[in-house]
């Protein structure tokens, strides 16, 4: 007996956002720099705004296709370089939908009951929930499947998502006899920033849904913002403390410490070898300084950005264009192998 074939195609990256509202820190500490470095690997990479997933929830469809400029032009202020990444936005390339129809008659009912991000979506009011947001988790096998990523980065929170497609592709491959058509898309979650807290609650991640402005830093903040919400960052009494042990059941210090090592690129030992021992008196202005240094020229390049939309357009467009030639033949082989007309 032979080995069932493998995959060995190309190394592949794939991943997207909402485009919902203002990216924020946590956004970018926790993802958008992955994406950047991710760049240098020598894979292609595929960066999405996921506008077909924000309309399973409640939404201004006005709204919509500003808010995926939006995002792309932060992807693009972040480091995610047009010339050698595709960005488009998710509705421009049709066979995600269509393929995504397929993977639902290969998903089972019961993998999605399992999922616990449309649980915590829809908490008591799953009877009005849209049928979308139940689906959703197919939606982004789909996204990924169809360009055979092999490389997904992604916050802790979509790690289920990510094994529900390698359980999809598997279960595609094992009835349609296809041994190797997927490769099994490996989540890349990584680096200190992944988990940005809130800064009104060290226990919250960082949303853009939070209600007080305050608990995030945005990608269009200024300087002045910056520093104010970083002044105003909840934090406990005490000084920091010598060692990153110490941070144990102190959400709010070890969240600014993190903040200030993924800022710096740095772990949150060599933040601690600096700062231990001081108070926050000491420790939030240095931290303020750092965030501005950073954020400002990011924020800079978005605002440039945001004032000739024609360019974004133009980066959506050209990016759509090479994703849809990614995508085609990969759909077109699914269709095949489920039997399709035509
Ligand atoms: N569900 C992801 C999130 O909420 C966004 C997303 C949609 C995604 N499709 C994707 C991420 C494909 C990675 C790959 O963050």
């Amino acid at each position: 007996m032979t080995d069932a074939p493998t995959y060995s195609g190309p190394e592949r990256i794939l991943s997207g956002m909402q485009p919902t509202g203002n990216l924020h820190l946590g956004n970018y500490l926790g993802a958008l720099v992955n994406w950047v470095k991710l760049q240098d690997r020598g894979a292609e990479c595929f960066y999405c705004a996921v506008d077909m997933h924000a309309i399973t929830m409640p939404n201004d469809p006005g709204a919509l296709p500003g808010a995926v400029r939006s995002v792309a032009a932060a992807y693009m202020a972040g480091g995610v370089d047009p010339k050698r990444s595709s960005i488009f936005a998710q509705s421009a390339v049709p066979a995600h939908a269509e393929l995504a129809w397929i993977l639902q008659c290969v998903a089972r009912l019961g993998w999605m009951e399992r999922m616990t991000q449309f649980k915590d979506k829809t908490g008591s009011d799953r009877e009005r929930a849209s049928v979308g947001i139940f689906t959703y988790p197919v939606l982004m096998a789909a996204d990924i499947l169809v360009y055979k990523a092999t490389h997904v980065p992604v916050g802790q929170d979509q790690k289920q998502h990510l094994e529900l497609t390698r359980d999809i592709a598997a279960r595609f491959m094992r009835d349609y006899d296809c041994a190797g058509f997927w490769p099994m898309p490996d989540p890349i979650i990584e680096g200190a920033g992944t988990r940005i807290m809130s800064l009104k609650d060290g226990s919250k991640k960082m949303s853009k849904s939070d209600p007080s402005d305050l608990s995030r830093i945005n990608l269009t903040d200024d300087a002045d913002t910056i520093v104010r919400k970083i002044k105003k960052a909840k934090t406990d009494p005490e000084p920091l403390p010598d060692s990153v042990e110490g941070l144990k059941g102190r959400p709010e210090a070890d969240n600014l410490v993190g903040i200030f090592a993924a800022l710096n690129g740095a772990t949150k030992e060599a933040v601690i070898a600096e700062f231990g021992g001081q108070g926050f008196g000491a420790f939030k202005p240095a931290l303020a300084d750092l965030a501005v240094a950073k954020l400002a020229p990011v924020v800079d390049e978005y605002n440039r950005l945001m004032g000739d939309p024609t360019d974004i357009d133009r980066i959506l467009q050209a990016g759509a264009e090479r994703a849809r030639e990614v995508a085609a033949p990969v759909l077109a082989e699914a269709k095949r192998m489920a039997g399709f007309w035509g």
